[in-house]
This record gives C-alpha cells, structure tokens and sequence, in this order.
C-alpha cells in the first residue's frame, strides 16, 4: 500500500526538499501540496491523504495540526514553535479521534541521537547549558530541538540543578531558562544548524555538538515518520518514538 502524504509549506524551503524526497520514496506518494494562500481543511476534504506532513510556520502550526487532527488525518508535524500546552491539547484531541500522529522537533537521525546521548548524560551531570546556533531566516528562538532537548535532560535528571543563573549586568546575557537548563540561540550566517550541549563537572567539560550543513539529511527522517505514523494510535513528540523501536 503506498502512503499518500499531503505537504503543507510545500513551497517553503524544507517543503520543495521534501516534495522531492517523497516522490521517490519507496512506499510513499505526494498526494498534494498545500500553502498558505489554500484552504486546508478543504484540501484534505478534497485530497483524503493518509498523512499530512507540515512544515510551515510557528504562528500556523497549532492551528494546522488541530485541522488535521479533526479531519481525521494522521498528522507528522515539522513545524517548530508548539507550546507545551498546545502539545497537550492537540493530544486530547488525537486521544479523541483514536488517532496517531508525530510531532518532530527534529528529523536528523544524528541530531536525535545527539539529543539521546545528552539525556543519558544528565543522569551524571546536573550543570548543563544548551548553545543552538541557526541561519538569520529561521523565524522561532529557542529552536524546537533545543526546548526538547531540555526537556528531555529535566526528565533525566537524578537531582533538580540549583540554577546557576547569576546576576547579569546586561539582560539575557545568561540566555533563556527553560527547565532549569539555560539556552542561547545564535542566529548567524554561514550556519544552517547546529547544536551545542555543554555538560560541566568537577573539573571537567562534556560536550555533545551535531551540526548539520545541508536539509538532505532531514529526509530520511521524514520518510521514516511518514511511514512509521501509520502505525502508531496516539500523538508521540520526537522522532525517537520511531527510530529507536524499527532498528531493535
Ligand atoms: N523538524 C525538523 O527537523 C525541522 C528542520 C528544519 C526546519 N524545521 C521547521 O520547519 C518549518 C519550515 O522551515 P523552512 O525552512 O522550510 O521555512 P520556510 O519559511 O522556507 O517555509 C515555510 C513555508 O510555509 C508557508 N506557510 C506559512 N504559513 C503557512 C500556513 N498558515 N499554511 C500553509 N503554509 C504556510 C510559507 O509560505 C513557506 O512556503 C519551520 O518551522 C522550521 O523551524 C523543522
């Protein structure tokens, strides 16, 4: 059976990649392309795809998810920039419709495994800082994959960080403080994405980095979540719901 996913962003720089990743993907079609001039729940009223992949926008995306959601359609969102509480809404409702669906922060295979190992390593080191470094033209900060990564070493944790948040002399000087884990966005050009976590101990420095120099290796991932999706009847949030139960 071929999956028929319809992209949403189709247009926008990870859309037109993804168009193209699909198309040749074995088992996967591109059933339509949405944007955001397009009505989306009429197209996927008119389309009936199994899959709808979005990759648009932070200011669009709760809005997006709920409409596929309710369409009855299995949603792998890209889009970074949900709320906590949006995530449990949209979960609410997925619980409703019986549902599954993917929610992805991040499609890199790499960039998951590099979130892994940072959770592992929370179990040992409570001071723990997040460095993400992005192009100028991406429009949410802290990305997606930072707040989930943070939340990823707050669940790790063996004892809650006293926050080393000292006083600063010029405001935000000591980044964002999300879970007790503070973050710094970067936004430079000359980098797609990268991602820096910084484990201190006694004397010691661990230092996880991903970076990634092209949206090739996002593709992978997003094949992977289309085809995965169809088997899931709940909302996950991280590609590692997928990744880590086919390659057991
Ligand atoms: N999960 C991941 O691994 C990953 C990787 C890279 C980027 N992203 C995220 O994917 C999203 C898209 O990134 P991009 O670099 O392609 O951005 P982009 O700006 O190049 O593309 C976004 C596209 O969405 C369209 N759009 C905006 N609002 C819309 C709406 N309401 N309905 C439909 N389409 C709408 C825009 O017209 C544009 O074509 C961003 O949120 C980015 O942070 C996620």
């Amino acid at each position: 059976m071929t999956i028929r996913v319809l992209i949403n962003g189709a247009d926008g720089k990870m859309g037109q990649q993804a168009v193209k990743a699909l198309t040749h993907a074995e088992g996967l079609s591109v059933a339509g392309q949405a944007g955001r001039k397009d009505d989306l729940s009429a197209i996927i009223a008119q389309i009936k795809p199994d899959v709808v992949l979005d990759l648009t926008t932070a200011s669009a995306v709760f809005q997006n998810a709920s409409q596929i959601i309710q369409a009855g359609v299995r949603p792998v969102i890209g889009t970074s920039g949900l709320l906590a509480n949006q995530i449990q809404l949209l979960t609410a409702q997925s619980l409703e419709k019986k549902l599954g669906g993917l929610i992805v922060p991040n499609f890199s295979v790499g960039a998951v495994l590099a979130m892994k190992y940072a959770q592992d390593c929370a179990r040992y080191f409570s001071d723990v800082e997040i460095i993400e470094s992005h192009h100028p033209q991406k429009a949410d900060a802290p990305s997606g994959t930072a707040i989930r990564t943070a939340e990823m070493i707050e669940a790790a944790r063996q004892k809650m960080l006293t926050p080393t948040f000292s006083k600063e002399t010029l405001s935000g000087a000591r980044g964002a403080n999300y879970k007790n884990v503070p973050i710094h966005a970067i936004r430079l050009p000359g980098i797609l994405a990268r991602q820096t976590v910084m484990f201190g101990g006694s004397g010691e420095l661990l230092t996880i980095q991903h970076e990634i120099s092209d949206r090739e290796s996002y593709m992978a991932g997003i094949c992977l979540a289309c085809r995965e999706v169809m088997h899931l009847n709940t909302l996950f949030c991280g590609l590692e719901h997928v990744l880590f139960t086919i390659s057991k």
